[in-house]
């Protein structure tokens, strides 16, 4: 038996990079899963990539910071056995140059939005029992970023987030967990790289930061998420777990 077998798993932004490989793990994994994502056209492909290989997996239209979306989301998808909270944006800047509207809309997607997923889906979980919310934090939770001020702040969020909702959650049968991954060779990491005056250079240097000198693959991240939402991570609740390649390891990791 497939370790996800019999799960519905919604996954919010699975039309493009990490959760589009969650998506993909998930459904190989057995779990019948909902592409939630505010690109209609991109959580198509999403989907017919995995029914193409054989998975179960269906598109719902949902911007995770619009309570309507998210009204019409639930009626569409009543109950989840597993939430993966990965929709998320980023942000240039440092606490000098990040205005009031750029950290507004950072938190807004970033922590509301898990927020928003977490208030719709796990009250469900809570009634019935059991759940698994796995959310998308970042290196940039676990300490500071030169030059990404409101995203790290954001990050930061989502871990607290994670750990305060573990603990009010703890005797309903319903997990909380987040995932940390470091830099991961995604079409939005690939764009930002191509924008260097030197993107091969570019490339080495946030390679570099990793102690294992690479970039993660989004399956590698994705796998981490299958653990976490599967009975093998039973006992496991309230954790942030790297995914960095020993980014983090260090006392002084280069940032
Ligand atoms: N790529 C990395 O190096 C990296 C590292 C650490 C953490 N993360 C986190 O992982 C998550 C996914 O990152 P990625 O690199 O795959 O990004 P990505 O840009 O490739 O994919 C993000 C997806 O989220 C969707 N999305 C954006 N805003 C949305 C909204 N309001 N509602 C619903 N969907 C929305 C986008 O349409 C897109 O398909 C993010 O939370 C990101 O912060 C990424």
């Amino acid at each position: 038996m497939k370790t996800l077998e019999g799960r519905i798993a919604l996954v919010t932004g699975a039309g493009s990079g990490i959760g589009q490989a969650i998506a993909e793990a998930m459904a190989a994994a057995g779990a019948e899963v909902v592409v939630a994502e505010i690109r209609e056209e991109a959580a198509a492909a999403t989907v017919a990539g995995i029914r193409s290989a054989g998975g179960n997996a269906r598109a719902v239209r949902l911007d995770v910071t619009s309570e309507t979306d998210l009204a019409e989301a639930l009626l569409s998808v009543p109950a989840v056995d597993i939430l993966v909270c990965n929709a998320g944006i980023g942000h240039v800047g440092t606490v000098l140059t990040t205005t009031g509207a750029d950290f507004d809309r950072m938190m807004s997607v970033n922590v509301r939005g898990v927020f928003n997923c977490m208030k719709t889906w796990v009250p469900g979980m809570v009634t019935r029992g059991r759940g698994s919310v796995v959310n998308l934090a970042s290196t940039a939770g676990l300490g500071g970023l030169v030059d990404r001020f409101a995203y790290s702040v954001s990050k930061h969020a989502v871990v607290g987030v994670t750990r305060s909702a573990a603990l009010d959650l703890a005797k309903t049968g319903v997990r909380v967990n987040c995932l940390c991954p470091g830099r991961v060779e995604t079409p939005f990491v690939r764009s930002r790289i191509a924008e260097y005056p030197d993107p091969a250079a570019a490339a080495r240097e946030m390679a570099s930061t990793q102690a294992m000198g690479r970039m993660a693959q989004p399956s590698e991240v994705a796998a981490a998420a299958v653990f976490l939402a599967s009975d093998a991570a039973s006992f496991i609740t309230g954790a942030a777990l790297p995914v960095d390649g020993g980014w983090t390891a260090g006392m002084f990791p280069k940032a």
